[in-house]
């Protein structure tokens, strides 16, 4: 497995054997952190978030540090150069010259994958528009391995915001990618799953998908239930967004629903789809998954940079 030099854009980038390695580094590092504390001694992390971000622009600061390399970047586009209008082909020329590999967020759809084209050093997309989010898929993945012990053969409900889920469509995808997968998408008619996705989901791999508007439809019947927020930002009017924003509110009067030991997964932010007392149930999992966000950013800089293999 080769992975040093390479851009991660999307999970399709990696074949499941190089996931497989990520993943089994990243367990290794949960383990005996203290044991890489050094690995990426004199190499340094460039973050260019041209959107918000607070789980994805720390867990990969934290890895960074934690592996004992160095970070600079930026958090708001405004306060760089781009508010005088430079272009990502020339932001990331320089920037590629003060760091060993990048990491990008932008709101525009395939900005990552045009800074890669420019870029001498590994580029990582951090979440483009509402197209993919390929760390957050790793990083559900090492959940979902960690609390059931595979990633075949599961039964998975995707809530929410199927339709702008950056989150929903990388880890849907690769999911699919494993044998016997079953979906479960609900959501509200109007943030279905994008066609296009789902035809290929379909002829490629030739998955069970069942469509559902109703969470308690799909509740009693799944592995793990991945809840996401609808996403305000991308709505182009507000009456939508205020009409559909309440859609789906897991609660635990539904959580008596679901099977025993599914797990409840979100990417985070959290609005207000998983109601607080949901937290002291023992499938709620989602705050170890944001912590496991980062021993597999950890093991995924490592195999960039070429070290720990
Ligand atoms: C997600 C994102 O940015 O796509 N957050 C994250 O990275 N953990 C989900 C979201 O914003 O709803």
């Amino acid at each position: 497995m080769q992975l040093k030099g390479r851009h991660l854009i999307s999970p399709n980038d990696l074949t499941l054997d190089e996931i497989d390695g990520i993943l089994r580094l990243a367990h290794d590092m949960r383990q005996n952190r203290r044991a890489y504390a050094d690995s990426c001694r004199g190499s340094i992390l460039g973050t260019l978030f041209y959107e918000p971000s607070t789980r994805t622009k720390l867990s990969f600061e934290s890895a960074m540090l934690r592996l004992g390399g160095q970070v600079l970047g930026f958090a708001d586009a405004n306060t760089s150069a781009v508010a005088k209008g430079e272009s990502i082909a020339d932001t990331i020329r320089v920037l590629d010259g003060y760091a060993d590999v990048v990491v990008m967020r932008h709101p525009k759809e395939g900005a990552p994958k045009l800074a890669a084209r420019y870029a001498r050093v590994p580029v990582i997309n951090g979440g483009d528009g509402g197209h993919q989010h390929p760390t957050q898929t790793l990083t559900d993945l090492l959940t979902i391995d960690t609390y059931k012990g595979r990633l075949h053969g599961l039964r998975v409900a995707f809530c929410g915001d199927l339709k702008f889920g950056r989150t929903v469509h990388s880890l849907i995808e690769t999911l699919a990618r494993y044998p016997k997968a079953q979906f479960y998408l609900v959501s509200p008619e109007e943030l279905v799953l994008p066609e296009r996705l789902r035809q290929h989901l379909e002829r490629s791999f030739r998955c069970e998908m069942i469509e559902c508007r109703r969470l308690e439809e799909a509740l009693p019947h799944v592995d793990v239930l991945y809840m996401t927020r609808i996403q305000r930002e991308r709505f182009f009017n507000e009456a939508d967004y205020q009409r559909l924003k309440n859609s789906y509110i897991l609660d635990a009067e539904k959580m008596r629903e679901a099977q025993p030991n599914m797990i409840v997964m979100h990417p985070l932010p959290r609005v207000n789809e998983i109601a607080y007392e949901v937290d002291k149930d023992d499938r709620a999992v989602y705050f170890p998954q944001a912590e496991l966000g980062v021993y597999v950013r950890m093991s995924l800089i490592s195999h960039l940079l070429g070290v720990n293999q």
